[in-house]
């Protein structure tokens, strides 16, 4: 199996799948839900305690199959082949997530097409919010957008990892950093910023419940794209020269510094203006920003509109690197499983992705009656991902590695056949073994009601 040609090429692709739009919309909308600084704590203590470790579990299984995730999973076993079932889950999770993550990458690109056509100059607050209802609740013109960004994701996953994958991120990552940067920089100006900065970074441990910390935890979980088997499938690309320790976490410190940009970017903006509030749910990057841009910037309208553009070729830019990374879960299993021709399988699952993000689209407007445990289509996906598919997939990788698997094997695998002498290999077995599990099995008793 031809793998990443360089090691910069494979971290850059795995942190490209971690960052995305769960950094820079998904989190501020989670973070403006559950009252700021206090989920931000708990969000940041999961991703040590438990995202990391389980990006490592996911590395380790993956690199040491070097085929695909059903086969990783079969040969770590030691003949106890139902645990290559597990295998099957990437191609699950990866259909679900991505019909849904493509709703809102369409957004994004529909966004950056006003953004760029200067769409945005000299509306009202209120046409804002019903440009964007009007747009998310129409039947057809957001099938338009998603369609596009799922022929973007295709292409560039049927070109193969190194033609398609691995040129790609080397290219986009770097511009992502570098519309960041530039954001948070004019952020920080803003006339409001520091209430901004107040509620991003001064706990009030008042709004903390229960669905805080499975909120948290499921936003760990989504942001490193851990516990489906997507970073699994980009491990069975890597040089067995990769340090995986090392690399997971300068992938979950990317990924955390990322969020807390957008967070920094996001915050001080929805309070440099009257009247706009933190909650506003998902809406809140595509209603409040393009109001603030104008606001803000008064009668600057060049500058308005460059800072509009550069902030949605960013989320266009981020939910491309992580779309792509979904879509290869499921592309690497028929392909390399089945022997299926990668551009066949390409386009096959993507129009399959695209008929279910038809449904998850539609739940915003003419399907919006149609719920099931009192969530449209798009909500339910979202749910099943993050706070169920992903927690549970984690117990199950940390189970399988911690409890099942050879210990030496493990060891091998982890340190480069003992050439990366580390104290944290413990430490990290020690989690697996039982923190991550029992924390959370403990997360999931007191949301059922349970504890
Ligand atoms: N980890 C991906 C993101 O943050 C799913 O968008």
């Amino acid at each position: 199996m031809s793998g990443f040609s360089s090691k910069i090429g494979a971290i850059l692709a795995a942190a490209g799948s971690a960052v995305g739009l769960g950094n820079i919309w998904r989190f501020p909308t989670e973070t403006g839900m559950h009252g700021g600084a206090a989920f931000i704590l708990i969000y940041v203590l999961f991703m040590l305690l438990l995202g990391v470790p389980v990006m490592l579990t996911e590395f380790v299984i993956g690199r040491h199959g070097q085929k695909d995730v059903t086969d990783s999973f079969r040969k770590m076993s030691g003949g106890r082949n139902w645990w290559q079932w597990m295998g099957l889950m990437p191609v699950v999770a990866g259909f679900l997530i991505l019909s849904y993550y493509v709703v809102v990458c369409g957004w994004t690109l529909y966004y950056a097409f006003v953004a760029g056509i200067d769409g945005f100059a000299g509306k009202t607050a209120t046409e804002y919010v019903q440009d964007f209802q009007d747009f998310s609740t129409s039947s057809s013109e957001p099938l338009i957008w998603i369609a596009l960004i799922m022929l973007m994701t295709c292409s560039i996953v049927a070109l193969g990892v190194q033609k398609g994958i691995e040129r790609g991120v080397k290219i986009m990552m770097p511009i992502l950093f570098i519309c960041v940067a530039v954001l948070v920089f004019c952020s920080l100006n803003l006339p409001d910023a520091e209430k901004g900065l107040t509620f991003l970074f001064y706990p009030d441990f008042s709004k903390v419940t229960g669905s805080t910390v499975l909120s948290a935890m499921g936003q760990a979980f989504f942001s490193l794209s851990v516990g489906i088997g997507c970073l699994c499938t980009y491990a069975c690309y890597f040089r067995k020269d990769v340090n995986l320790f090392k690399d997971s976490l300068m992938i979950a410190t990317i990924d955390t510094l990322i969020a807390l940009m957008a967070g920094v970017i996001i915050f001080p903006a929805v309070y440099s203006i009257p009247g706009l509030e933190p909650d506003a749910g998902p809406s809140l990057v595509f209603i409040t920003l393009p109001n603030v841009f104008q606001q803000v910037f008064g009668g600057a309208s060049e500058v308005a509109y460059v800072f509009s553009l550069l902030f949605y070729l960013l989320l266009v830019v981020a939910a491309l690197t992580s779309s792509i990374s979904m879509l290869e879960m499921i592309v690497a299993f028929f392909h390399e499983r089945l022997g299926w021709r990668r551009s066949v399988v390409s386009v096959a699952a993507s129009v399959v992705c695209m008929l279910l993000a038809v449904g998850c689209s539609l739940s915003f407007g003419a399907w919006a009656d149609k719920t099931l445990f009192g969530m449209g289509m798009f909500e339910l996906f979202d749910y099943v991902v993050a706070k169920v598919l992903m927690p549970v997939g984690a117990v199950l990788m940390c189970v399988f590695l911690g409890w099942v698997v050879d210990e030496r094997v493990v060891r091998d695998e982890v340190t480069n056949g003992g050439q990366i002498k580390t104290v944290l290999y413990p430490v990290w077995r020690f989690i697996i073994r039982y923190v991550a599990p029992v924390c959370i099995v403990l997360i999931f008793a007191k949301e059922i009601g349970l504890i």
